[in-house]
């Protein structure tokens, strides 16, 4: 199969399997490594928009409560609460706080900030995000909580995995199969706050 083949069969699949986006296949993906979707969570999705992670949770997390946030409105997924908001906002983490009473099981993002043709912005934008992730999760997690967050391999690789193995106990990196080759996307698995 050459590079546009492979890639289309990623977008077809999604799309047959009902999924919003070719996403969606990353995080069933990620969770065949990890095992981090199980039912009774609270979890957090951030950079929800058009759902397709949402999707995925939905089905294994009828028990719990998930939220989802993007800058754009997502459509209505049953049984997921969905609120449009930048992240990096503190009135959307007190909405966040405000939702979830107690702490988060599961905070997963795949937030990426919009593409302005400079690659090296671009990168370093989306691994802010990341970064202001791993800050929240320190006060929000659970115990034993697992944080899932998109990043880009560039400068910022560094400070990532410093925060990532200050914050938590194991850390891990991994690049799903329907992550297009070529892209500089990757995805940082972290569990267990340390103490
Ligand atoms: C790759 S898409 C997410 C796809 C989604 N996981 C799915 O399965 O459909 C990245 C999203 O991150 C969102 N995003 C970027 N910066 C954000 C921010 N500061 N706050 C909330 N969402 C943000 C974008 O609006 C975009 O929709």
């Amino acid at each position: 199969m050459d590079k546009t083949n492979y890639q289309d069969h990623f977008f077809f699949r999604a799309k047959t399997l009902g999924y919003r986006s070719r996403s969606a296949l990353k995080l069933i993906e990620l969770n065949k490594k990890f095992k981090f979707l199980k039912n009774g969570l609270n979890i957090l999705d951030v950079g929800s928009y058009p759902g397709g992670w949402c999707q995925v949770i939905q089905k294994k997390n009828n028990k719990g409560k998930t939220l989802g946030i993007d800058l754009k409105k997502i459509e209505q997924i049953k049984g997921i609460k969905l609120i449009e908001g930048d992240f990096l906002d503190t009135n959307s983490k007190k909405k966040i706080n405000e939702y979830f009473a107690s702490s988060i099981d599961l905070i997963l993002s795949d937030m990426a900030s919009n593409t302005t043709g400079n690659k090296g912005l671009d990168c370093m934008r989306t691994n802010q995000l990341c970064l202001d992730v791993l800050d929240f999760s320190k006060n929000k997690l659970s115990k034993n909580g697992v944080v899932i967050s998109k990043f880009f391999m560039g400068e910022e690789f560094n400070e990532i995995k410093t925060k990532a193995k200050k914050n938590f106990k194991k850390i891990d990196f991994f690049k799903p199969q329907s992550s297009r080759g070529e892209s500089r996307e990757s995805y940082i698995h972290c569990c267990g706050l340390s103490t």
